[in-house]
């Protein structure tokens, strides 16, 4: 096997598969005992900025588990910090901006991100590479919406009331934001790619909060943009978000080969609505707390839903939850490689 034959490669494109290719988002993390060790001390961000720690701990799940593909350690806010903005991931709570965006001259004064600025992404993602061999490393990026909303509101929301206000009552400034950073998002891909990233994501986890008009009219072209840009590094791109049932048909628009689904909606249903593409997901993460034969079975059900879809990545339909037992994943990983596809 190649790199460009690997099971998960071959899916992204909705080519024939040996097995259904799985990895799961979060998978690098704290369900990891490994990885609570190596991280005693050191914050989030300052992890992701050590190329040797960041290696570590992209590879542990990858030596555990099996997976399919290595999803790089890092964060959607790595690249604010590295353009020089004041912010930092609190444990329990998630990122917390210092000063949050509010006027045009607020985005004004926010760098475009060059590839100087992010050493230690190079390296890490040059380090990996040589150690992962045929396994496929895939780089990631914060979508525009996701992002504002922590620039906006100054750290996580649930109504995303203020990044809504702009949204609605101050297009130029909104529309500034956005394209700022769909431009840091295009530039952050660019550098993982070049270092030798076989895949990116788009992580919009919030877009779920948005009806499919306001989606359209003020989300979807900054999000293409940034999904177009990353095709013209010739890397097969996922598009994902949470509770976006009502979304899926405009994120498939918005142009990925693959577009990952949550666990909230049926994966046949996701699969009519998304055309001719991939799809990735989409087991319940609380399942792992099931028995064994029950969380089996639910995968079996994802799998065979899965069969008609243009191409199929097994994960989760959202990130790997803290409290996981990692020998849930272990019997997952090996059941949906071992899985008949005939
Ligand atoms: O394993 C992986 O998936 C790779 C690493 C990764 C992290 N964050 C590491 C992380 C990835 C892909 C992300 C993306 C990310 N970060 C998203 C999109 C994906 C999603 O889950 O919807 C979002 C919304 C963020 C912002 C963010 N960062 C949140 C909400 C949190 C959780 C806060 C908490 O502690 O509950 C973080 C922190 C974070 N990012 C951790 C990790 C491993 C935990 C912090 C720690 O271990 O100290």
């Amino acid at each position: 096997m190649t790199l460009q034959d690997s099971a998960f490669l071959r899916a992204a494109r909705g080519e024939d598969v040996p097995h259904t290719p799985v990895w799961f988002m979060r998978q690098a993390g704290r369900s990891l005992p490994e990885y609570l060790k190596v991280r005693e001390g050191i914050g989030m961000l300052e992890s992701c900025m050590d190329p040797d720690l960041v290696t570590e701990i992209t590879l542990q799940p990858v030596r555990r588990y099996g997976v399919d593909a290595a999803i790089f350690f890092s964060d959607i806010v790595l690249p604010l910090k590295s353009v020089g903005l004041d912010i930092e991931i609190k444990p329990g709570i998630g990122p917390v901006v210092a000063n949050p965006v509010r006027t045009l001259a607020d985005v004004a004064s926010i760098p475009d991100l060059d590839a100087s600025m992010v050493p230690y992404i190079s390296q890490a993602v040059r380090n990996l590479v040589a150690e992962l061999g045929d396994t496929p490393l895939i780089g990631f990026a914060g979508a525009p919406f996701t992002v504002a909303s922590y620039l906006v509101e100054g750290g996580p929301s649930k109504d995303h009331a203020r990044t809504k206000a702009m949204m609605f009552g101050a297009p130029e400034v909104w529309e500034a934001l956005m394209a700022k950073i769909g431009a840091i998002a295009s530039a952050y891909l660019r550098v993982q790619v070049e270092a030798g990233a076989s895949a990116v994501q788009l992580f919009d986890s919030w877009a779920g909060a948005l009806t499919p008009a306001d989606y359209r009219q003020h989300v979807m072209a900054h999000s293409a943009r940034v999904l177009a840009d990353a095709a013209a590094l010739g890397v097969p791109r996922i598009h994902f978000g949470v509770g976006t049932s009502n979304l899926l048909s405009l994120m498939g628009e918005a142009g990925a080969e693959v577009v990952g689904i949550d666990w909230r909606t049926p994966l046949d249903r996701g699969i009519a609505q998304v055309g001719d593409r991939a799809v990735q997901g989409n087991l319940d993460p609380a399942l792992v707390f099931a028995p064994t034969e029950v969380m089996l079975a639910r995968a079996g059900e994802v799998i065979e839903a899965g069969k008609a879809a243009r191409g199929h990545i097994f994960n989760l339909g959202h990130g790997v939850i803290p409290t996981t037992d990692p020998d849930q994943l272990k019997r997952l990983t090996e059941f949906v490689q071992a899985y008949p596809l005939a």
